[in-house]
């Protein structure tokens, strides 16, 4: 875990699993919920919005408000809703679609 990061684990992970986020290998505690592992891990940006690209990230982490979605496996996904599983490919939503 970056020392920048405002999160703090509360127990030690059991098992540390490999995933790519925009090409990049990130070590995270499997079975731990992937908003929050990656959080702790210093991610600060998760997607940009599709009208004016400006960035979020969790907000409720409760499934209600979607500033978590990633795509995950080909897949736009809460990552709030999703545990961390070993060789999960993420990509994150970049801006506008249009012009
Ligand atoms: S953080 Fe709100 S839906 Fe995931």
């Amino acid at each position: 875990m970056p020392a920048d990061s405002p999160f703090v684990a509360l127990s030690r992970p059991e098992r540390l699993v490999s995933v790519q986020l925009d090409g990049t290998e990130l070590m995270l505690p499997e079975g731990e919920n992937l908003a929050a592992s990656l959080l702790a891990a210093g991610v600060r940006s998760f997607r940009e919005t599709p009208v004016s690209g400006v960035p979020r990230a969790p907000f409720c982490m409760m499934g209600a408000c979607f500033d978590c979605l990633l795509q995950i496996d080909g897949i736009q996904r809460q990552a709030c809703m999703l545990p961390v599983t070993e060789g999960m490919v993420i990509t994150r939503p970049k801006g506008t679609t249009h012009g």
